[in-house]
């Protein structure tokens, strides 16, 4: 009997943004429905200034496809990761499933119903109005459920004595030892009793088996699903880390029939008695930021590629070891890449303030279960979310999420997130919301412990990435602060910032033009001067050494120099994870520093805070300014500013000059109009108009204005392989032209 197979069906479906009865029906005409592939958005809508009510509606998707002639004996099965809202699924015309819920994955089997060797017909009726019944809405959320099937879809083909799950944990972890617990699911729909041995191998990452263990022989009825549980002991285990972030793989087999592999992390986590958490037996001051999933034009239709690239932001760009995956659980390709770079996670069901009726609240069991089900192997994870985001108390509700956690996953910790003081505390840990006095230094303690900063910050002093250089200084400070005040605390476990990342909400939230500015970056992923902030505080040994000049270079006195009125001095803030820093106007040094730690005393690295002599009269105009930080007294980071003195061309930058031809793999072109010295020009607002040639698409606004002197376009693959062509043209100023390639996509499809 073969192996499992796994197939990306995320390619040739047919779409159609209306509803029509005879939709699901095999033979219609398709002559209207357009080629797509997934993650698909049912719309797609400009970067801010648009209305959730472009995409509540109704749409269809349509899938042909040939059960092969081999696949009959054989268990088929689509599992969709995430679509939004409420999906019907159809074969054949047949109405086979119905699944609520935008953010948990379901599985529906064809195997019953398809027509061998023959055409069969996938028809989705996908309705991604507002669904007052489904969580997280019943109220108002302050984030936008983009409608479509938004995540992959895969086509499972499998043995009918089949694994349904493999849960693997950790237990009495040392550097000696470690306790593997593998617990398959095994599922019999062979139509009579079997029996079966179950079989796992762990592998390091050079592919070397180094433990193999089997079952006793083990009985399963018909149309039953039963539980295996193996255990066995790794001798000097790789353990997971954050800077040493090591996976083993475990093949798991039925009698040499079903396989699935399944990538685990040894480590051990725990809250403390001094309600600290501790990764493998050391103290880790949680520090991160809450993420949502949301991306300009796409909503949440995003690739893996960039899913993934939001973890590595996250970690390397902001300075996290921690995130919380605000408010719901989030791409299975963002967890793996947390895995892969060691960034701790805490995933909670989705929910916001609001709490429903009975079957609402069974939507949310529904949710956890699905949640912990599929992400039950990710050494990332270290927390549950069981309660609603910021709601009110409700001990019944409570007391069941927090037992149906414990039941199905005994190894993790539990936890709720409040903006309350004193709430009943079910859970094992007490998430609080803390906007207040954290940036002044001051704490405001929930009365439980262990406790962790859900979130804090960004909804005090929202910041736009064009907002004037005093207000973006004045957010990086009060980041400074905020951490400051968090590592001074010797028994909260950590904090989260609101927000990473801007995000698209409705009109009662963000700031008027349906964009929320609490983040560290724009919507684009472009850093704001805050982001900095967090990059420092990363040891320049874990990551690597940098230095940033937190300014313009621009002769303006009252907006870039807050404190001028107070004796003609300018205060210039530079982030650096360096022991000192050096700051340079015209090439004359205004002194070597050592960072701020009378003002910042607790914070690993603290800014370094130069006072630059302006005056009125004969105010100089600089035109360079440059830090250089040192280690070890030696140079270690230089950043450099020159002053602009005309917009000269345009500039795009492709993260990616290579993507795949399927269809959803994409590139981010950052946008930009340079000076001569090729540096952005913050108060550029010009608008840039795009050309594409070539077999591609431009997703985004055309022509496209700057904001804070960036913004993004994406370039996304069709089904054909080839080069594309983007350039972007601004007044008279020198256009830019860049190529992208568009190669064989990997992965086995469904023809
Ligand atoms: C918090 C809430 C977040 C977000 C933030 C404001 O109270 O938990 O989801 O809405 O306010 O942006």
């Amino acid at each position: 009997m073969p192996c499992r197979e796994l197939l990306n069906f995320n390619t040739k479906w047919l779409y159609i943004p209306e509803d029509c009865g005879n939709y699901s029906q095999v033979s219609i005409d398709e002559s209207s429905f357009e080629k797509v592939s997934v993650p698909h958005t049912n719309k797609l809508h400009p970067h801010n200034y648009f209305c959730e009510h472009d995409y509540q509606f109704v749409s269809w998707y349509r899938r042909h496809f040939t059960a092969k002639e081999e696949w009959k004996d054989r268990r088929v099965a689509v599992e969709f990761e995430g679509a939004m809202i409420v999906a019907e699924i159809f074969l054949n015309g047949e109405k086979l499933f119905e699944h609520k819920g935008g953010y948990t994955p379901f599985t529906v089997e064809l195997t019953d119903k398809l027509l061998w060797g023959k055409d069969n017909v996938l028809a989705v009726r996908l309705d991604s109005c507002c669904h007052p019944d489904v969580p997280p809405e019943g109220e108002i959320v302050d984030y936008m459920l983009f409608g479509g099937i938004y995540r992959n879809v895969n086509l499972v083909v499998s043995d009918r004595l089949y694994l349904e799950h493999v849960f693997i944990s950790s237990h009495d972890v040392t550097e000696e030892k470690a306790v593997v617990k593998a617990i398959a699911s095994v599922n019999n729909k062979m139509g009579s009793e079997q029996d079966f041995v179950v079989t796992h191998r762990l592998l390091d990452q050079d592919g070397k088996v180094i433990r193999e263990i089997s079952s006793r022989e083990e009985q399963i009825a018909a149309g039953e699903t039963k539980q295996v549980l193996c255990e066995f002991e790794v001798n000097h285990p790789h353990l997971w880390n954050l800077n040493d972030p090591f996976l083993y793989t475990v093949k798991t087999e039925i009698s040499g029939q079903d396989n699935v592999e399944s990538r685990i992390g040894i480590r051990s986590i725990r809250f403390n008695e001094n309600s600290l958490f501790e990764l493998n037996g050391k103290v880790v001051k949680l520090t991160g930021h809450n993420r949502h999933q949301n991306f300009p034009y796409l909503g949440g239709a995003m690739c893996d590629r960039y899913q993934r690239e939001d973890a590595d932001i996250l970690k390397y760009q902001l300075g996290c070891n921690f995130m919380r995956t605000s408010h719901y659980p989030q791409a299975k390709s963002f967890l793996d890449r947390c895995d892969e770079i060691g960034l701790l996670v805490f995933e909670e069901l989705p929910g916001w303030q609001f709490i429903g009726d009975e079957s609402w609240k069974q939507l949310c069991y529904q949710n956890i279960t699905d949640m912990i089900y599929r992400d039950y192997n990710h050494p990332s994870i270290i927390m549950w979310g069981v309660r609603i985001n910021e709601s009110l108390d409700d001990d019944d509700f409570y007391t069941k999420t927090n037992a149906l956690a414990h039941e199905l996953d005994p190894t993790r910790p539990t936890t709720g997130v409040r903006y309350l003081r004193e709430s009943s505390f079910l859970e094992d840990v007490y998430g609080f919301n803390d906007y207040h006095l954290a940036p002044k230094g001051e704490l405001r303690r929930p009365n439980y412990h262990p406790y962790f900063v859900s979130e804090y910050l960004g909804v005090m002093f929202p910041t736009k990435s064009y907002d004037n250089i005093g207000r973006q200084v004045e957010f990086a400070r009060r980041h400074a602060s905020s951490l400051n005040a968090f590592y001074r605390s010797s028994d909260m476990a950590g904090a989260t910032g609101w927000s990473a990342f801007d995000y698209n909400t409705h009109i009662p939230f963000g700031h008027g033009d349906r964009v929320c500015y609490h983040g560290l970056t724009d919507i684009f992923r472009i850093p704001k001067l805050a982001a900095y902030v967090h990059q420092s505080q990363v040891d320049a040994k874990e990551s690597k050494p940098m230095v940033f000049i937190a300014k313009y270079l621009v002769p303006a006195y009252f907006e870039d120099h807050e404190e001028l009125d107070q004796g003609y001095r300018g205060r210039t803030y530079v982030f650096s994870n360096c022991e000192e820093v050096e700051l340079f106007f015209e090439g004359e040094s205004m002194g070597r520093l050592k960072p701020d730690d009378k003002a910042f005393p607790y914070l690993p690295h603290p800014p370094f805070v130069f006072e630059v002599p302006y005056t009125f009269q004969g105010m100089r105009e600089t035109t360079h300014m440059e830090a250089v930080g040192y280690i070890d007294g030696k140079e270690a980071a230089r950043f450099e500013r020159k002053i602009s003195v005309r917009a000269r061309a345009v500039k795009l930058e492709a993260d990616y000059s290579t993507i795949e031809a399927n269809g959803y793999d994409l590139t981010r072109v950052v946008v930009s109009v340079v000076d001569e010295h090729g540096q952005y020009l913050p108060f550029c607002q010009l608008p840039v108009t795009f050309t594409l040639e070539g077999p591609g698409e431009l997703i985004g606004e055309n022509p496209l204005g700057m904001e804070g002197g960036r913004a993004a376009v994406y370039v996304r693959s069709t089904m054909e392989t080839g080069v594309v062509k983007l350039t972007g043209k601004c007044r008279d100023l020198d256009s830019c032209e860049i190529q992208i390639n568009f190669v064989k996509p990997n992965g086995t499809f469904v023809s």
